[in-house]
């Protein structure tokens, strides 16, 4: 018992818990998820299953990408990337619900699968009836060897090396990466966007794990921020375009480990209905980095203060507008918009950790979840 703590304690290299530490991780492992895949200079990027099965990628009439959980959340922002750069039909659906539901499928379509561990039951399923129906089958896996692994044709190991915490953090800008490699391989070989673009991007992406390293400052900041807004039973994460599904991975991230109800919205939505709920005990975390579509979202968070929210916005380095007005402001590196999500989403990382660790709450090992769900 006293080794294993002593061991744990090794691990965990320093920080109080393995989350933490994997959140630290992340210039790391977004850098490994590229490694040997993308060169700005010789304007390339590489992903081999990719490469490989190109014919097959660049004929496909849609790409359906099926996951759990978090994956499900980058599975969403592979669709944003892939449908704006390469201009493929994207589909995403909970693994879940597609293996039940006698889903239309043909030889032309390419069935991809997320997942962390690799070992989810769902998403297992959910590859087996799209190989049984011809498609292509390809796996975005963290767990080398996993079963999913095995059962692909094809699929890119996202090289974050294990992750411990329950609530994943570094798996899913893992993930996010991988997309945003594969968006930008079919984007070049489709001729889907303009040459002086795709080298912008490709420079760009190199820039993230550095962008990463300073939104990873913050951390003081946002645990502040955590301990004005702990005491709230209730929370929503607003988000536009790239950073709708961030809100709904920001929304997760705290529901898991600090058992505070919250939801995330496409931010135009709320006024469809969670409006309703807000008032001063409904802290609204607004993701705001978006260059298209911002007066949009400045008179959204008009929308919630004028209802007595209260703001937590996360703004780019420089912008005034949300900032002069919201409760709380966390600045970050502006990006590609496409990119957004990478940097996006630590500061809510950060915040729901900080709010978990304020409540007590067993951060690595959540009450009733479990790091992979191998049974339905
Ligand atoms: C569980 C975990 C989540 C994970 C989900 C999907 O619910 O607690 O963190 O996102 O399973 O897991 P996978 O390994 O398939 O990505």
């Amino acid at each position: 018992q006293e080794l294993d703590m002593q061991i744990e304690a090794l691990e965990k290299e320093g920080f109080d818990h393995f989350m933490l530490k994997e959140i630290y991780e992340q210039p790391k492992t977004i850098k490994d998820a590229m490694r040997g895949r993308i060169s700005s200079k010789d304007g390339k990027v590489w992903l081999r299953g990719v490469d490989e099965y190109a014919n097959r990628f660049v004929r496909a009439d849609r790409i359906i990408i099926v996951a759990c959980g978090t994956s499900y959340h980058s599975a969403l922002i592979g669709e944003y990337l892939i449908e704006e750069l390469a201009r493929i039909n994207v589909e995403v659906e909970y693994a879940s619900e597609f293996r039940y539901r006698n889903p239309i499928l043909t030889e032309r379509d390419i069935v991809i699968a997320i997942s962390q561990s690799g070992e989810t039951a769902d998403t297992m399923a959910a590859l087996h009836l799209a190989k049984e129906r011809g498609a292509l089958i390809y796996g975005i896996v963290n767990s080398v060897g996993s079963s999913i692994a095995r059962l692909t044709d094809a699929g890119s190991y996202i090289h974050c090396g294990p992750e411990i915490g329950v609530a994943s953090t570094k798996a899913f800008t893992g993930q996010v990466t991988v997309l945003t490699l594969m968006a930008l391989n079919l984007a070049h070989r489709l001729s889907t966007i303009s040459n002086t673009y795709y080298r912008t991007l490709l420079r760009e992406l190199e820039l993230i794990p550095g962008k990463v390293e300073e939104v990873l400052k913050q951390s003081e900041h946002i645990k502040y921020i955590a301990s004005e807004i702990k005491d709230h039973n209730n929370a929503l994460y607003l988000g536009r375009g790239y950073n709708f599904p961030v809100a709904l991975e920001g929304a997760l991230k705290l529901k898991e480990i600090s058992y505070v109800h919250a939801e995330g919205y496409p931010a135009a939505e709320m006024k469809h209905g969670p409006i309703a709920l807000i008032d001063e005990n409904m802290p609204v975390i607004v993701t705001a980095t978006n260059q298209s579509a911002y007066e949009k979202i400045v008179s959204n968070v008009q929308e919630v203060l004028a209802r007595k929210g209260r703001v937590i916005a996360v703004v780019n380095n420089g912008e005034t507008a949300i900032a002069e007005i919201a409760d709380h402001v966390i600045h970050i590196p502006p990006t590609e918009e496409p990119f957004a999500p990478l940097l996006a989403v630590i500061p809510l990382q950060l915040l729901s950790y900080h709010i978990a660790v304020q409540l007590n709450r067993n951060v690595d090992q959540p009450r009733n979840l479990a790091k992979s769900v191998t049974v339905e």
